[in-house]
């Protein structure tokens, strides 16, 4: 049987930083408001030229770079992404796909907000393990700016934009395998986070006022204890289903939304400062690309070493959620 491995992980960030205090000048709030309820300090922003796809290619270079797999041996790659290229199409996963020259490949996106990065993880995983791929590449990127009200205050504080990417290849040896994922959804929550215009749902010619409706909508409160609820009882799950407790696990890496719901989930968990992932602070909510921009972060800060078992966490519109217990297998 092929099992799948989690071979290697790149990421992108453009370049324009915007700060908090750059945001108090826009709408009613401070620096120390945003970093007290959130613990971002700034996010970055694509130029008005950049799309999500370009910053899907630089994260998706820097992991096949790093995979070791040849171009012509990737087989399929996959987008998340809820601030697509294109609304309806072309997929984005299409237009990075040209983009970085693949040829004789599967390209799709899925849409599962901030869970995606988990939902392509599984679906990468379960293609390979049947046998019908061999080399994917799962890559969660988002320009979120073009689809952020910035006259909101509730939710033009907490996002950014990025990318981040992942090779995930087959291999025979069982110790390399990724060893569970869990993901669901409820759509009862549905309005809990929501852009509520621009989809088949509403008249296009008639939105005219209205049009700011084509952006992000958040219940922040009420998505927090919601979130904090649903991703403490998954990873419990995900963990007692794989007899592992927390210590077995080196890197938690958690989707970056809020820090306070991180540290709400760790306790929970009861692990240790240093197991956590944090880089909220920095990059703000990048829904699908925080959980591999997290990831990238330990990695080419030294800190990501082969055979290491990871944790991911996710939670999102939808609402979906999802968890991964992902041991790092680059080539050897
Ligand atoms: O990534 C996918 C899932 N998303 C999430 O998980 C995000 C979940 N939600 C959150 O992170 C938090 O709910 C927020 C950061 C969005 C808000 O924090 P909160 O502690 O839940 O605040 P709140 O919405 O309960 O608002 C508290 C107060 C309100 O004022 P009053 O009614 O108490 O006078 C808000 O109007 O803070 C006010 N407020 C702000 N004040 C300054 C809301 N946003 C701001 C702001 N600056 N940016």
């Amino acid at each position: 049987m092929a099992y799948a491995a989690f071979r290697s992980i790149g990421a992108y960030v453009p370049e324009k930083i915007l700060t908090n205090e750059d945001l108090s000048t826009m709408v009613d709030t401070t620096d120390e408001w945003i970093t007290k309820r959130t613990g971002i300090k700034e996010r970055h922003i694509a130029a008005k030229d950049e799309y999500t796809s370009d910053l899907g290619v630089k994260a998706a270079q820097k992991a096949i770079e790093r995979s070791g797999v040849a171009l012509e041996d990737i087989d399929m790659i996959i987008t998340a992404t809820i601030s697509p290229d294109y609304f309806c199409m072309p997929s984005t996963a299409t237009i990075i796909s040209t983009k970085l020259g693949l040829k004789n490949v599967t390209a799709f996106d899925i849409s599962a907000a901030c869970t995606g990065f988990v939902y392509i993880l599984s679906i990468a995983k379960a293609f390979i393990e049947s046998g019908m791929k061999k080399n994917v590449l799962i890559i969660g990127a988002e320009k979120l700016s073009a689809i952020t009200d910035y006259t909101d205050r509730g939710t033009c504080i907490l996002f950014g934009d990025g990318a981040g990417a992942a090779m995930i290849c087959a291999t025979d040896d069982k110790s390399e395998a990724i060893i569970d994922i869990h993901t669901g959804a409820d759509g009862e929550y549905a309005d809990l986070l929501m852009t509520p215009n621009g989809g088949s749902g509403s008249a296009h010619d008639a939105l005219g006022e209205e049009a700011n409706s084509c952006f992000m909508q958040m219940k922040g409160n009420e998505t927090f204890k919601v979130a904090v609820r649903t991703l403490t009882k998954d990873v419990k799950e995900i963990l007692a289903e794989n007899n592992l407790v927390g210590d077995d696990i080196i890197h938690f890496v958690p989707h970056q939304a809020n820090y306070r719901i991180i540290k709400a989930v760790g306790d929970a968990l009861k692990l240790r400062e240093e197991q956590v992932v944090l880089t909220v602070n920095k990059f703000g909510n990048t829904s699908g690309a925080s959980i591999p921009m997290a990831i990238n972060d330990i990695y080419e800060n030294g800190k990501l070493k082969a055979g290491e078992l990871m944790l991911l966490d996710a939670f999102g519109g939808g609402l979906t959620w999802g968890s991964a217990l992902v041991p790092f297998s680059p080539n050897k």
